[in-house]
């Protein structure tokens, strides 16, 4: 028995190189055809280029999610070339931000927007799509792990991935009847495996990104500094954080979000995955052992073949 999306189509909002691109690659390896959205059209590009380098179907769906007719607009592009959407990924968002001492209120409007008025807005018309042509779809909404639990710093984005979590409970409930699943995919700050990616945070002279090193620090931009300003984390050495060791890629987050849209979940909605490592199952009390003390999970099954000569 092999997983299949063969026959399926799928939207994916926010194709960025990382997590984005990282599914709508994995979805079209396991047979799907993908629509690339984003609101800058590199992204799309890259995204569509990989896709089509790994002998899969793309096309560009370009668009900001938070403006309803454009969401419209690149919806029907889709219907119109083919006809159906089974799958929907709401990825777009806004990283990064501040804390609640330091926020604007136009960077927190604009975070809460693209997640909760993207999601909304792709969510309301997809589902209507698929419930107009009795297809009985699947919705992946990202969330993160700050969706469940805090850092320090990044006050708009705790904000809507809070907000991202009952939104998939409750879109759930409305599209049960439907036949059609809604349910999210938490990721915890993955490691980019995006070769694309890696080569150009090499030459910006860039570690690989997620949380492969060892210093504290973590998300959130800065602060000020008036002299009655309290640091808000350890920057000192980390103890061991993941009891398998790494918290995955981006592939790994493909592969299982394939899963989740494929017809073994056909009875899977209103919940939420995640694929971390056990992160997130961690008691704040306890570290894990060291990283070369384990065993490691099993090798990846790797999904972009793109040789080193074409990253430079
Ligand atoms: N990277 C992580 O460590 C991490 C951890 C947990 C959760 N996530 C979640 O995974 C998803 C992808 O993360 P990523 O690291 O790949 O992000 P990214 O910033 O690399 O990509 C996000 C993409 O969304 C696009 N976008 C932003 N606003 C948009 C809009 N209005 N309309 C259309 N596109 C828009 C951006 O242009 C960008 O290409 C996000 O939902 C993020 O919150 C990421």
């Amino acid at each position: 028995m092999e997983i299949s999306l063969e026959g399926k189509v799928a939207l994916v909002t926010g194709t960025g190189p990382n997590i984005g691109s990282g599914v709508a690659l994995a979805l079209a390896k396991y047979g799907a055809k993908v629509a690339c959205n984003d609101v800058d059209d590199s992204p799309i590009k890259a995204c569509v280029a990989r896709i089509e380098r790994g002998g899969g179907e793309a096309m560009a769906a370009p668009g900001d999610v938070t403006d309803e007719a454009a969401v419209q607009g690149y919806i029907g592009d889709v219907l119109e070339r083919w006809g159906r959407i089974d799958i929907l990924v709401n990825n777009a968002a806004l990283l990064g931000g501040r804390g609640v001492l330091d926020e604007s209120a136009e960077f927190f409007e604009r975070a809460v927007r693209v997640s909760a008025l993207g999601y909304f807005l792709n969510t309301k018309y997809v589902a209507r799509s698929m419930a107009e042509r009795g297809i009985k779809g699947s919705i992946v909404c990202m969330s993160s792990s700050n969706g469940w639990t805090s850092s320090a710093g990044i006050i708009a984005y705790a904000f809507n991935k809070g907000g991202v979590n009952n939104f998939v409970r409750a879109a759930a409930m409305d599209l049960a009847p439907y036949g059609i699943r809604v349910n999210s995919f938490t990721p915890t700050a993955p490691n980019p495996d995006n070769p694309e990616l890696v080569a150009e945070r090499a030459r910006a002279g860039l570690s690989p990104g997620g949380i492969l090193n060892q210093r504290g620090g973590g998300l959130g931009g800065p602060t000020g500094d008036e002299p009655w300003r309290r640091p808000v984390r350890w920057s000192g050495q980390r103890a061991p954080m993941i009891p398998m060791g790494p918290t995955g890629t981006p592939t790994d987050i493909g592969h299982a979000v394939a899963w989740l849209c494929s017809d073994y979940a056909r009875l899977i909605t209103g919940i939420d995955l995640v694929v971390d490592g056990g992160a997130r199952a961690k008691n704040f009390a306890y570290a894990p052992a060291a990283p070369e003390d384990l065993a490691g999970p099993l090798p990846l099954i790797v999904l972009d073949e793109t040789p080193p000569a074409y990253t430079g």
